[in-house]
């Protein structure tokens, strides 16, 4: 019997005082923002999962079609040993890299939710008795250190969600992710790539509604977390293209003139009819800009991978 260890590296309260902060700040700004990471509370992750199997959203099954086509060259490049998965959720499309990882010994899935972080480590440990599985609740976007575990690692961010984070942010985090990593080690990236804006922009405001669902998920959280008085009907989901930035933005338009009452942080936030609030930018690249970041942070870009269709990549990345 393998164990499954589980470490917190954020406290119990840090989620409630960082929500807190989030809002406070992204409210009383002009414009108005509040960052991705809150729109997944359960109905949230639920609504996520709805997502990745609309007509429209094509970057998880471009994902998994890469995935299933290259694990097997990713397994021999990166001979991994220890197997780190950012944000790793659910883990669905983690198994096809597990599968082909022969030599893995340590899988370190982390992810700021614990419920999802165990159910996948138990069912993981049930078919794989070899592999022992470390879970790190901790939120990747801060400070973050990685159990001792035998290299060579492989560090996997799936699934395109660097394209949430602003370039800054981005310059940032490649770097942190560099220094947890030893020369040698390698890094997966999943990318979704620069399109067509109707296909984009599909993808992010289906036909189902269940897009636009998912945005005001993110009100819904801070009336259930901060007694906040955010009428969901009262609110119309936005999903645009910015040819300057090459991303998607998701924005939430009042549909009047009102004033929204947030007990918890003493406050009362007012939107004009029509005023915007940003919820995501969703940034998509292309094949010089990747390895450009990477390089910056330094990584060498070794392999870039697409689907057949060429929509999303994923690179692989050697530490220098
Ligand atoms: C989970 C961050 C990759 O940006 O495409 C899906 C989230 N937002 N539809 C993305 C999302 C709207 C998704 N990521």
């Amino acid at each position: 019997m393998s164990p499954l260890r589980v470490t917190r590296t954020l406290p119990e309260d840090a989620t409630d005082a960082a929500l807190r902060a989030d809002v406070l700040n992204g409210l009383t700004a002009t414009p108005k923002t509040l960052p991705p990471k809150w729109f997944y509370d359960a109905r949230g992750s639920e609504l996520f999962e709805e997502i990745t199997e609309l007509p429209e959203y094509y970057p998880t099954r471009a994902e998994r079609e890469i995935l299933l086509a290259r694990s097997g060259e990713i397994a021999v490049a990166s001979g991994a040993r220890t197997l780190v998965e950012l944000g790793s959720g659910s883990s669905e499309k983690t198994r096809l890299l597990i599968d082909a990882l022969t030599s893995l010994q340590v899988y370190v899935p982390v992810d700021v939710s614990e419920s999802a972080l165990t159910q996948a480590g138990q069912a993981l440990i049930e078919e794989r008795p070899a592999l022992s599985v470390h879970a790190l609740i901790a939120d990747f976007t801060g400070r973050m250190s990685l159990p001792e575990t035998p290299g060579p690692r492989l560090l996997a961010f799936l699934g395109g969600t660097i394209g949430n984070l602003l370039p800054a942010e981005r310059a940032r985090f490649l770097a942190s992710v560099r220094s947890l990593l030893a020369p040698g080690d390698a890094l997966l990236l999943g990318t979704d790539l620069v399109k067509d804006e109707d296909v984009l922009v599909r993808a992010y405001d289906d036909a189902a509604g269940v897009t636009a669902e998912f945005n005001k998920n993110v009100l819904a959280v801070v009336d259930r977390e901060l007694g906040a008085d955010f009428d969901l009907d009262a609110f119309a989901h936005v999903a645009l293209w910015d040819d300057e930035h090459e991303w998607i933005e998701m924005r939430l338009r009042s549909l009047t003139d009102q004033t929204v009452k947030i007990p918890a942080l003493d406050l009362a936030v007012e939107f004009a009819d029509g005023e915007e609030l940003c919820t995501e930018i969703s940034a998509k690249f292309r094949e010089e800009g990747v390895r450009g970041e990477l390089a910056e942070a330094g990584f060498e870009l070794t392999q870039w991978w697409t689907d057949e269709a060429g929509r999303f990549a994923l690179s692989l990345s050697t530490a220098g």
